[in-house]
């Protein structure tokens, strides 16, 4: 690792500090060096305060050392006014000399015209250092801006002999099957605390009778989102509790009651095209789909997946819901107790 990818990896580090509070809006980290000494750092802290350049610009005691400093930043400073000033405008006035970028940004307000802006004054701006790695910390800003939906994970549990639930009475609804173990939970609820809607289907609502909160650790709660065509699921479901901003897309009508908002949509065309468009107009930059089998089965069949986590537990059903196929390669896997997790990325993306 060179000196350029060692601050940068640094910035990487703070950028990170912001995960779970900073959506619509990427996590940012940055930081200034003078003499080959850091003295000033900031990452964007949270969704409309200010930007990790501005944090780290005030982070620096005597602020005439900036006239000689490199600052380094995971993404293109913007230059437009959003909810606070431009940050290439601050790097400008401060006369800071070299300006080292992670990646550039794809925000069409910002796309290359914080960049432009530093050179026309002059600064010496690099950029591409660790891009990959930027670019991966905020896929979901930037699979949202590109592809004008919100970055997608599917996420399903399978026994060893690969079911998703066993054959259950109606007598048996009511709550979730067990299939891994309480560490795995926490990771699923960490996993909930970082997207932004999560979506489940008609019959996974009704039989497990979900909260699709974040309870096992700290974190924010994702906006829910159910399916339910013909609003055939009961008002005493859990997701009907009004705890939490619930989203039911259905064929009858558009109403909003208290927290519930039941979105009218045609149910004769394809509707995951639908509902993306809309989670995009409501600028929901990810999504988390909780099954269960057919609906995560049209995510798949129709190609809009960026990854998913399957997990594997050790219980065996013998017959039951098949869990859903899914190719794609394998980018990470990981053991929580006897259960293992494997992420796979959409080979086409
Ligand atoms: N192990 C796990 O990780 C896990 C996770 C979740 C669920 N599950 C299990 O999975 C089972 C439920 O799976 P499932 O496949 O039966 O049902 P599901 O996917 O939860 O729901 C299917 C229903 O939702 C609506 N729907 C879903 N996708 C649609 C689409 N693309 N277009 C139109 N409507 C759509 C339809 O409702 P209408 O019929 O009303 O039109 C459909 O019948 C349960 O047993 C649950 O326990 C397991």
């Amino acid at each position: 690792m060179n000196i350029l990818e060692k601050y940068m990896k640094r910035c990487l580090d703070l950028a990170q500090l912001g995960a779970g509070n900073v959506s619509p809006n990427p996590m940012v980290g940055c930081v200034i060096v003078q003499n080959n000494i850091i003295i000033g750092e900031g990452f964007h802290e949270k969704y409309g305060a200010a930007h990790a350049e501005v944090n780290a610009v005030n982070s620096v005691k005597n602020q005439e050392l900036l006239k000689e400093s490199t600052l380094y930043v995971s993404l293109e400073p913007c230059a437009h006014f959003g909810l606070t000033p431009p940050c290439a405008g601050l790097i400008v006035s401060k006369k800071i000399p070299h300006v080292v970028i992670g990646v550039i940004d794809s925000f069409a307000k910002v796309a290359g015209k914080g960049i432009e802006r530093m050179i026309k004054a002059g600064i010496d701006v690099q950029v591409g250092v660790l891009e990959k790695e930027c670019r991966e910390l905020n896929k979901r800003f930037f699979i949202f801006h590109e592809k004008k939906r919100p970055y997608i994970s599917l996420k399903w549990a399978e026994t060893s002999d690969g079911f998703i639930d066993f054959d259950r009475t109606k007598s048996e609804f009511g709550g979730p099957t067990w299939i891994t173990g309480g560490k795995a939970l926490v990771h699923v609820h960490q996993m909930r605390a970082v997207e932004d809607a999560i979506l489940v289907g008609t019959n996974t609502a009704l039989k497990d009778n979900p909260s699709l909160t974040v309870r096992h650790c700290p974190g924010r709660n994702p906006v829910r989102l159910l399916i339910d065509n013909h609003l055939r699921l009961p008002n005493t479901l859990r997701l009907f509790d009004g705890t939490v901003k619930t989203i039911i897309f259905n064929s009858l009508k558009s109403e909003n009651v208290g927290n519930t908002e039941f979105v009218k949509i045609d149910f004769g065309k394809k509707i995951i095209p639908q509902i993306l468009k809309m989670l995009y107009q409501q600028n929901i930059q990810s999504l988390i789909v909780e099954g269960g089998k057919q609906l995560l089965e049209s995510f798949i069949n129709s190609n809009q997946w960026d990854e998913a986590h399957r997990f594997i537990g050790d219980k065996f059903f013998s017959n039951g819901i098949k869990a859903p196929e899914i190719s794609g390669k394998i980018v990470h896997s990981e053991k929580f107790d006897s259960d293992q997790l494997f992420i796979y990325r959409n080979n086409s993306n």
